[in-house]
């Protein structure tokens, strides 16, 4: 029995300092394995008198008892002090910065294609779109400009070559196919898809043969069309401030309608907005002809000519309407300072680091269309 407690002492004291799950197994072998010394004291009970063995069998029962909850506790807290250590040495510090990555940035004319579309959104406006692929007949004369229409060899056209469907310097021809000159055909086919009264903006690439420092071959424009019982001129003048006050985000904007020729409105007004030279850029506010002070012509507009109301299937007589066109790539330059066009389209990443925007620059009404400012250069 002394033996037994002995042997109990040193097998307590020996798992109470095992360090590892491996040295503890060890210590569990060599008590209750079937070579332990617990194994082998209970064989002891069978060479025993009944009388011995009534006393030493709990004893030894107990002993062993004693030693397989030790080993069980140490078991636990062996394992709880692995899974610590494991969780300690796996942590990922989820707050470190991400790795660098190479960085795109929106385009100006993209982002402000969604200012656009955010103002005139707010306004009761959905935004339409059409074929830059275009015909003869959406992109001219549904716009009440005939084949012999001088206004048309204003347009530069791109023609696409069609030997069977007429001539290619817009003299004769049927379906001819275009590349659109302007939005314009836009209003045709949102006028005879949807009928009156409609509310739209058509903002895309349109295409002249043109180049130099403020036109390039592929530019953008915005077309506003609204179609109505009883709209007139007020209407539009009261539209285009508005949005322009948005835009540029400033109360102070001035805006001249000079009288002018357009063959699908009538009358027709051109867009001039008040800028003046401060330093070398351009800066919208006040109004022109003062020291410092001049007009840029940012588009056409005018009220829809009944013509074109009929050819796109709507009476005249029941139904009105004012539209307008703008150029994206100039309303864009006036805002952000640039001033040459041909860069927005070279496609140089050094330009688009300074002039784009980041993502994150979602043009809204409640924080501005524009003026978080560009993305970091
Ligand atoms: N489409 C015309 C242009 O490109 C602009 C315009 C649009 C004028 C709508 C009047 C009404 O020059």
């Amino acid at each position: 029995m002394t033996q037994l407690t002995d042997q109990k002492t040193a097998s307590l004291s020996a798992i109470a300092a095992a360090d590892s799950l491996d040295a503890l197994e060890q210590e569990r072998l060599a008590a209750l394995g079937k070579k332990g010394w617990v194994s082998l004291a209970l064989k002891t009970l069978g060479q025993m008198s009944p009388e011995e063995r009534k006393d030493a069998a709990p004893a030894i029962q107990a002993v062993r008892a004693e030693v397989a909850g030790a080993i069980d506790a140490k078991k636990a807290a062996l394992e709880a002090a692995e899974l610590e250590a494991q969780l300690a040495s796996e942590t990922i510090d989820l707050t470190l910065p991400g790795p660098h990555t190479a960085q795109g940035s929106i385009h100006p004319v993209s982002q402000v294609m969604d200012e656009l579309a955010e103002i005139f959104a707010d306004l009761g406006f959905a935004v339409a779109t059409g074929p830059e692929i275009e015909d003869d007949w959406h992109n001219f004369t549904a716009l009440n400009m005939d084949e012999s229409h001088p206004a048309r060899a204003m347009h530069d056209t791109f023609y696409f070559p069609d030997a069977a469907a007429g001539s290619q310097d817009g003299t004769t021809g049927g379906t001819r196919m275009l590349l659109r000159t302007h939005t314009s055909p836009v209003q045709i086919r949102s006028m005879k898809a949807q009928g009156a009264p409609i509310r739209i903006i058509a903002p895309g690439r349109v295409y002249r043969s043109d180049s130099d420092a403020t036109h390039t071959p592929m530019f953008h424009q915005v077309e506003g069309l609204v179609v109505d019982k009883g709209i007139h001129l007020g209407h539009l003048k009261w539209t285009l401030e508005t949005f322009f006050k948005a835009f540029f985000e400033r109360e102070d904007i001035v805006l001249r309608l000079r009288p002018s020729y357009f063959p699908f409105t009538e009358p027709s007004v051109e867009v001039d907005v008040g800028y003046s030279n401060e330093g070398n850029r351009r800066v919208v506010g006040g109004h022109g002809d003062d020291d410092g002070h001049d007009w840029m012509e940012l588009g056409g507009s005018g009220m829809v000519n009944a013509r074109v109301l009929e050819m796109a299937g709507l009476d005249p007589n029941e139904y009105q309407g004012f539209a307008f066109g703008l150029g994206i790539d100039r309303i864009a330059m006036l805002k952000y300072g640039m001033n040459d066009l041909r860069a927005f389209f070279d496609g140089d990443p050094r330009w688009l680091k300074h002039y784009g925007f980041s993502p994150y620059d979602q043009p809204t009404l409640s924080a501005g269309v524009g003026s978080q400012g560009r993305a970091a250069s």
